[in-house]
């Protein structure tokens, strides 16, 4: 997609459809105001978010888009009226599209031109998304052109909006992709040339993949344990971005790249999707394509752990003890809690490199979709301003978050009899808290860590506007924010 502005009056600009806000239709010109109007009045349009109107004329067509009460909408409504605006752009085959951007009234939304613009173009571009490449081609319609009606004094935060929504949404749609691909394609060597490819495309980038010997040698008894009962080698990525200052960020990310369950094996409905399961890792490769375009002044380093959880006569088994990176041991309870015992080795390694902020991403537990639902994620932090950040990038991007505890209560669930840690509590209660307390003691000290449980939000099962079925990218947009800001 294309995406311009123009000050000229909206019907003016020769397009395959012409867009306005309903609450905006008095900007057109008397004649057509008053027909469209009626049309309005006649069909019974309602002005909510997410309704929309097609009214065709002898020359032209026009959608009519309903944002509801502006002063109550937040950055993922706006973003659904756009990705149901190209639905509907879809439907008509419209190549080209004009939309009536009326900033100064928008104001009363409370988020910046800048961030309105972004928003528009993330919500027409995520929402036009579908992955269709092991598909027959059919007739899907392209739109090549998208442009503005702006008032000419936010002709600068206008273009900036469009530039950084490019951006973002390329990240997104980059990490939906590998996400959707099968878990055949995106093996753990996959994956790592993936990272190398994209540090090849930048000076600003560099990127180390370490195999199984490597893996071993560090020590990171957790990844290799994992890794055991699968014909696919493990790899462990070390992405690096040199910002201009000395704060230091580490992604982690999960980059289970299928999730059978291993030995404690998924039930089949449960398995359908388990491909998800590196959406974490998707996710940090998508912030690492578009670092070196938004150039944050932040160093940024990005560790993923990749492999496959399989069942086998050479897999990992209920009762084993694992070492991890920093020596401390894990007893083995289920093989399907598999995540929380690579990302320890994963977190425990990103001491190397004296972070002040580590975050990690990962498909965690069923239990926060269970309490969370598919539009939220679960944040934990061990210290508040970090979390107040995360949360403030999640209400500007329209990348939910919801605040869960790292409960002290709960730690002696996780007691082993046997070693120092067990990866699963005796109790399902409280799933994601567990699967959360259960990463704490392989953060550096004196670091300030979050931790993103996207196994509810990373996978879409029934489609929404923004988010079709399947992969989701979820994470992309609310970390390049974060890392921007
Ligand atoms: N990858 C799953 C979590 C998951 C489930 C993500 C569904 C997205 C959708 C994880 O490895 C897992 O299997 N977790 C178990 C933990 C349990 C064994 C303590 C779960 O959630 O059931
Ligand atoms: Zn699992
Ligand atoms: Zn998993």
């Amino acid at each position: 997609m294309k995406f311009s502005l123009t000050q000229k009056f909206l019907f003016s600009v020769p397009a395959d459809l012409s867009v306005v806000f309903s609450f905006d239709v008095n900007s057109l010109d008397a004649e057509n105001r008053r027909r469209i109007e009626e049309v309005i009045r006649s069909e019974q349009f309602e002005d909510k978010v997410g309704n929309t109107l097609l009214i065709r004329t002898e020359d032209r067509k026009l959608l009519v888009v309903g944002l509801g009460k502006l002063e109550e909408l937040d950055m993922a409504d706006w973003q659904t009226a756009f990705a149901g605006v190209v639905r509907k752009v879809k439907e008509v085959h419209a190549k080209t599209v004009t939309i009536s951007f009326p900033i100064k009234e928008l104001n009363k939304i409370h988020i910046s031109p800048e961030n309105l613009v972004k928003g528009a173009v993330e919500g027409l571009e995520l929402g036009a998304y579908e992955f269709t490449k092991h598909k027959k081609k059919e007739n899907v319609s392209v739109i090549d052109k998208v442009t503005f009606v702006v008032e000419p004094q936010y002709d600068k935060e206008v273009k900036k909006g469009i530039a950084i929504g490019q951006i973002t949404s390329k990240a997104t749609l980059f990490a939906r992709d590998l996400v959707n691909e099968p878990s055949s394609v995106t093996t753990p060597t996959f994956l790592s040339l993936i990272a190398q490819s994209l540090a090849k495309e930048s000076p600003d980038i560099t990127c180390e993949v370490m195999g199984e010997k490597e893996i071993k040698k560090l020590g990171m008894g957790g990844l290799i344990g994992i890794s055991k009962g699968s014909d696919e080698d493990p790899k462990f990525i070390v992405f690096s971005y040199k910002g201009k200052t000395e704060k230091t960020i580490v992604l982690v990310g999960k980059g289970v790249t299928f999730d059978s369950g291993g030995l404690s094996l998924k039930p089949d409905k449960s398995m359908e999707t388990m491909k998800l399961d590196m959406a974490g890792a998707a996710s940090v490769l998508g912030i690492f394509s578009a670092l070196p375009k938004l150039k944050p002044s932040v160093n940024v380093i990005g560790l993923l752990p990749l492999c496959e959880n399989m069942p086998s006569g050479s897999a990992v088994k209920p009762g084993d003890i694992l070492t991890s990176y920093n020596g401390k041991t894990i007893e083995i309870i289920s093989t399907d809690a598999e995540g929380r015992v690579i990302l320890a080795d994963a977190l425990s390694y990103a001491h190397k490199f004296h972070p002040d902020v580590i975050i990690d991403l990962a498909t965690l537990t069923g239990a926060c979709s269970i309490a969370l639902g598919e539009e939220i994620a679960g944040l934990f932090a061990n210290e508040k301003i970090l979390a107040d950040q995360l949360l403030a990038a999640g209400k500007e991007t329209g990348e939910r978050l919801w605040e869960l505890p790292l409960a002290k209560e709960y730690e002696e669930l996780l007691k082993s009899p046997v070693a120092d840690i067990k990866n699963v509590a005796k109790t399902r209660a409280g799933g994601a808290i567990t699967g959360a307390l259960f990463l704490k003691p392989f953060v550096p000290e004196n670091v300030q860590w979050a931790h993103i449980d996207i196994g509810g939000t990373a996978w879409e099962e029934k489609s929404t506007p923004l988010m079709g079925e399947g992969g989701t990218g979820w994470g992309v947009r609310l970390i390049l924010s974060f890392l921007t800001k």
